[in-house]
């Protein structure tokens, strides 16, 4: 899958993204013909203890991009760029993002958008860097704008169809929606060539993402707007207490699980 795979499914067929951050869950996603895999910053909260993904740094990112990468053979992966690895120099920006693709293995990058990502998007499509965008509910903003539904009033949803726009001339191969009001999304949708990827923006988009410890019931709540198909976390929690009552109660290991002999003579 590369990015003009996904650009041309837009408006064609549902396109599909979900997080992963780690070898095993991509293999998952990748094997389920899932179009695109999110490294998102969201690897802060949902496995590195985090409180927010403004703490993410560019070497977590990358040594998570690397195992997704690894692991995936059909799906696009997408690095998503943490907290400040770009927006301050266009130089910076670019060395970093580029970083993704050369040394962790993405196939293009997700950029939390505002007016200072156009010149930047423009540049890295340019240098063959494929850029998605993410407007609507930036988390990256959170000291300056709290976590608020954004794109409720006239002039903010202006701003983010303006941004849209800008981005897809830039050379954005999509742009994700997150958390804006539905007829806003559809309105975006409406405008704009490149796919919309949905979060918690209504049924129009072109194609939806979640975050993929929600998705499989592994994290302990789920955002309103997301949904669990599984109850991962209530098997870990059944597996990791048998071992412990098959340890503490001896009927783990049993006979079949010793292997001394074989051992000895492996090692000798
Ligand atoms: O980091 C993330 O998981 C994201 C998605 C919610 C789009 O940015
Ligand atoms: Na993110």
């Amino acid at each position: 899958m590369r990015a003009k795979d996904i650009r041309a499914k837009a408006g064609v067929e549902p396109v599909t993204m979900l997080t992963a951050y780690d070898a095993p869950t991509a293999e998952v996603v990748d094997e389920a013909g899932v179009d695109m895999i999110l490294v998102g910053d969201s690897v802060g909260n949902t496995q590195l203890g985090y409180d927010s993904t403004l703490p993410v740094t560019l070497d977590e990112t990358a040594s998570h991009t690397a195992a997704v990468a690894r692991a995936t053979e059909n799906a696009l992966v997408v690095a998503d760029m943490p907290f400040l690895s770009y927006g301050a120099s266009l130089e910076t920006g670019v060395e970093n993002c580029g970083r993704m693709l050369k040394e962790a293995g993405a196939d293009a990058v997700k950029l939390e958008c505002g007016p200072h990502t156009v010149e930047l998007t423009d540049r890295l499509t340019d240098l063959g860097v494929p850029v998605q965008a993410h407007l609507g509910l930036t988390p990256q903003h959170e000291n300056e704008t709290g976590l608020f539904r954004q794109g409720t009033d006239g002039e903010a949803a202006r701003e983010i169809a303006d941004l849209a726009a800008a981005h897809e001339e830039a050379g954005a191969f999509s742009l994700v929606l997150e958390h804006v009001p539905a007829n806003l999304a559809a309105a975006v949708t409406d405008d704009l060539e490149i796919p919309t990827i949905g979060i918690g923006a209504g049924p129009d988009c072109d194609g939806q993402v979640l975050v993929v410890d929600e998705v499989l019931g592994r994290s302990t709540g789920t955002a309103p707007f997301s949904k669990s198909w599984g109850d991962v976390r209530g098997e870990m929690e059944r597996a990791v207490a048998g071992y412990k009552d098959d340890v503490e109660s001896g009927d783990f290991p049993a006979a079949e699980h010793s292997h001394y002999e074989e051992r000895l003579d492996d090692v000798y």
